[in-house]
């Protein structure tokens, strides 16, 4: 089964072609980034017209490398849960257009499940059910027992900003650009992780869920007394010592969910994912036996190949979409339904 999958939940246009749930043929990324810049965060009305503006090239492009046509196509995955509301829509508008144009079947799909099956798909033979899924974006930060595909229970989340979100805010402060995650990541490789001592939040054994305003607080607070003192700004030291702090909760709750759940696998998903320092800390310090899995860098960043790969699975089960197919920015997750992030903090990325 070929599979088309489109994701515009947030400043990505992701879109890809899929085979059977696992073959990647095509997986393409159109970053809007440089659109967002100027603003410190994304700003919904920019993103969804980018969306509009490249989505169509980049199905074609999409088709042209997976070396299919329109008729290959045996259905059509679309992010509909989860995200923006204007970027979401785009992609819905569209994978509703093509499966009403092409006569096959529509299947929305929620984003941070696509994100979590993009371990499925890089990992198929050793995953194994259950598993925990740290999950680290930019709209959320969770740590979720996957019982099943579609069956995740809520071990712990963010009570206020995400991980990726503080990553984005320090940044903005910082001057230093959006998105803020790969940028600090860059500039602590050159800074002391020891230089300042920031605030570990939730760090009392037994706080499953995770905060990162506090800590977004105490940068911003140490970047304004360098400004009050008309001193140069230890960039590097400060992005090493945040990243530092961001991680030490990241790793540290997670070996608590291995130690709590006695699960121990944990697969990790979602743009911060990518960090290098997660990276290699988090397999060193699980607890023996324990095993840390991270795919690879285009499948943790949005894309529409995990879309395409999860809605594989549900397709064969026979779930499809209808026409009235809409978007549900802050969808629940799962059969359990998942409550993880209200929308008023979703938004709070912008400011
Ligand atoms: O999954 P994603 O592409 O979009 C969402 O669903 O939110 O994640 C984007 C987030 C941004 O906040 C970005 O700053 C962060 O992932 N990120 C990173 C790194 N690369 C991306 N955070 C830390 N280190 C990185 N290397
Ligand atoms: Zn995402």
């Amino acid at each position: 089964m070929i599979v088309l999958g489109i994701d515009t939940s947030c400043d990505d246009t992701g879109i890809a072609v899929v085979e059977n749930g696992l073959t990647i043929r095509s997986n393409l990324v159109a970053s809007q980034h440089t659109r967002h810049v100027r603003y410190g965060g994304i700003v919904p009305a920019v993103a969804s017209r980018q969306h509009t503006l490249v989505i169509n090239h980049m199905i074609k492009d999409a088709l042209a490398e997976a070396e299919v046509t329109f008729a290959d196509l045996d259905a059509i995955a679309v992010s509909s849960d989860q995200g923006l509301a204007p970027a979401l829509a785009v992609g819905v508008a569209t994978a509703k257009g093509l499966s009403l144009a092409l006569d096959i079947p529509l299947l929305g799909v929620h984003h941070v499940e696509g994100h979590i099956y993009s371990n499925l798909m890089a990992f198929p033979d050793q995953l194994q059910y259950p598993f925990l899924c740290l999950t680290v974006a930019g709209g959320h930060t969770m740590m979720l027992l996957v019982e099943a595909l579609g069956e995740y229970r809520l071990v712990g989340t963010s009570r206020d900003d995400s991980a990726g979100e503080a990553y984005d805010k320090v940044a903005r402060r910082l001057g230093l650009g959006y998105p803020g995650g790969p940028v600090i990541d860059t500039a602590a490789s050159d800074g002391d992780p020891t230089a300042f001592e920031f605030p570990r939040p939730m760090l009392k054994r037994g706080q499953m869920d995770f905060s990162y305003s506090g800590l977004k607080t105490a940068v911003n607070r140490l970047i304004g007394e360098y400004e009050a003192n008309s001193t140069a700004i230890p960039v590097a030291d400060i992005c090493a010592s945040f990243q530092r702090a961001v991680m030490d909760t990241l790793v540290t709750k997670t070996v608590w969910a291995v130690q709590k759940t006695g699960v121990s696998q944990v697969a990790v998903a979602g743009g911060v994912a990518s960090n290098s320092s997660l990276r290699e800390r988090l397999p060193d310090e699980l607890p023996p036996g324990a095993e840390a899995f991270f795919p690879p860098r285009d499948l943790c960043i949005d894309n529409g190949a995990m879309i395409a790969g999860l809605a594989f699975h549900r397709l064969v089960a026979g779930e499809r979409s209808g026409v009235e197919l809409d978007s549900r920015p802050n969808a629940p997750l799962g059969s359990h339904e998942v409550k993880y992030k209200h929308e008023s903090k979703y938004r709070r990325r912008t400011g």
